[in-house]
């Protein structure tokens, strides 16, 4: 797993995943080459190894998030342009000499910020931008690659608005997303019960032996939320009259509202995204007899206000890896050639975006 440090050899071209508009990414992203710089005194230059496709990189593009990038000409001259990508794991390839007593080639990191433009191969940047990682408790480098984003955003949805006891049950939306399987695993580290939800397919039985298989107690597809005569004795028969105190929630729309209806009286709906692209929808009675309270939750602006809380979740995340907890879900690794025409570098990334499942980009470099 160890990648041997390589030092910036001269007039190294780094490639970058970049847009100068927002917009369809297919159609707006492009990659650009950039001379990788030398790292001064108090910075230091680092490859990425792995970076992962998040659906709020997408939204970033779009320019319809509300965290953005500014377009700089740093590595664009004539016009104006950001590097997509948030999150990914890299090397230390070369050190600042006021840097060298903490920091060493071949040291991993992950990113401690957000817009920082993870999808190039190289980057010059100051040590506060980096949060040091050890590469040898994670099972793999997609680990490594995705533990600032869905492992904390699972552990905070899991803490932050209620507080469970082990044994209590909640329900959740997007049960097989990362964020949902991030969830699972550590509900079952804390002994929390679980009902969860995902879209119907044809293959959901398998799917629901997955999901059991990383924590889940019980999982029904959409469709089966949807039939609310036996929702009605099923849920409480399950729960066996504790029903669930917190309805985590990444979907949205009908699947949202309808979960709504099994939770508890002064219970609490944690919203972290809206993948249906639906408003969440809630009758009043809700509200009036059973006084459910709403909580969104946004790592990124959580991590912005408590930086210094961030990196020790962050390392409390891959202490989690190191002991088994956690374990990565099944990703899918798209190889990039980091010395790739830009072209066939820019390819791999158009494929995945819009691909179903989750996809991590895995640099590779000739040394
Ligand atoms: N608030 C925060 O701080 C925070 C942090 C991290 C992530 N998020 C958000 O959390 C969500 C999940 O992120 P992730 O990285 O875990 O995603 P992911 O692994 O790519 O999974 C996406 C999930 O969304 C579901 N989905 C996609 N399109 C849908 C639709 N039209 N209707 C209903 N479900 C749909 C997928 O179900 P299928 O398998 O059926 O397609 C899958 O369960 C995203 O909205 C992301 O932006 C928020």
């Amino acid at each position: 797993m160890a990648f041997g440090a390589t030092r910036i050899a001269r007039q190294m071209l780094g490639r970058a995943i970049a847009y100068s508009e927002y917009g369809n990414p297919k159609q707006v992203l492009r990659c650009i080459q950039y001379p990788v710089q030398h790292c001064s005194p108090e910075e230091l230059t680092v490859r990425f190894l792995a970076s992962p496709i998040n659906p709020s990189d997408i939204n970033q593009i779009e320019g319809v998030y509300p965290s953005r990038p500014s377009m700089t000409t740093d590595l664009t001259p004539n016009t104006p342009s950001a590097v997509a990508g948030n999150e990914g794991v890299v090397e230390v390839i070369d050190v600042g000499s006021s840097l060298r007593d903490r920091w060493e080639p071949g040291q991993w990191a992950v990113m401690s910020t957000t817009n920082l433009g993870t999808w190039r191969t190289h980057l010059t940047t100051k040590p506060e931008n980096l949060i040091r990682v050890d590469q040898y408790a994670f099972h793999n480098v997609q680990e490594a690659a995705s533990l600032t984003v869905n492992p904390c955003t699972a552990f905070m949805l899991l803490h932050s608005a209620v507080k469970l006891q082990p044994g209590d049950w909640f329900m959740q939306t997007g049960a097989n997303s990362v964020v949902g399987m991030n969830i699972l695993q550590l509900a079952r580290h804390f002994g929390y019960n679980s009902i969860n939800i995902i879209r119907a397919r044809p293959d959901a039985e398998s799917l629901k032996e997955r999901l059991r298989q990383l924590g889940a107690t019980y999982v029904i597809t959409d469709e089966e939320l949807m039939q609310r005569s036996e929702m009605k004795k099923l849920v409480p028969k399950w729960t066996e009259n504790n029903p669930p105190k917190l309805g985590i929630d990444c979907v949205s729309g009908r699947t949202a509202t309808e979960m709504s209806k099994y939770l508890a009286n002064s219970a609490t709906i944690s919203t972290y995204g809206g993948m249906s692209r639906q408003p969440l929808g809630i009758p009043v009675s809700l509200l009036i007899f059973k006084d459910l309270r709403f909580h969104g939750f946004w790592l990124t602006k959580w991590k912005d206000e408590q930086p210094s809380k961030f990196r020790d979740l962050v390392i409390q995340m891959q202490e989690y890896y190191r002991r088994d907890v956690l374990h990565s879900p099944d990703v899918d690794l798209v190889d990039v050639d980091a010395n790739a025409e830009p072209a066939d570098f820019l390819k791999p990334f158009t494929d995945s975006i819009g691909a179903h499942g989750k996809k991590v980009m895995l640099f590779h470099y000739d040394n």
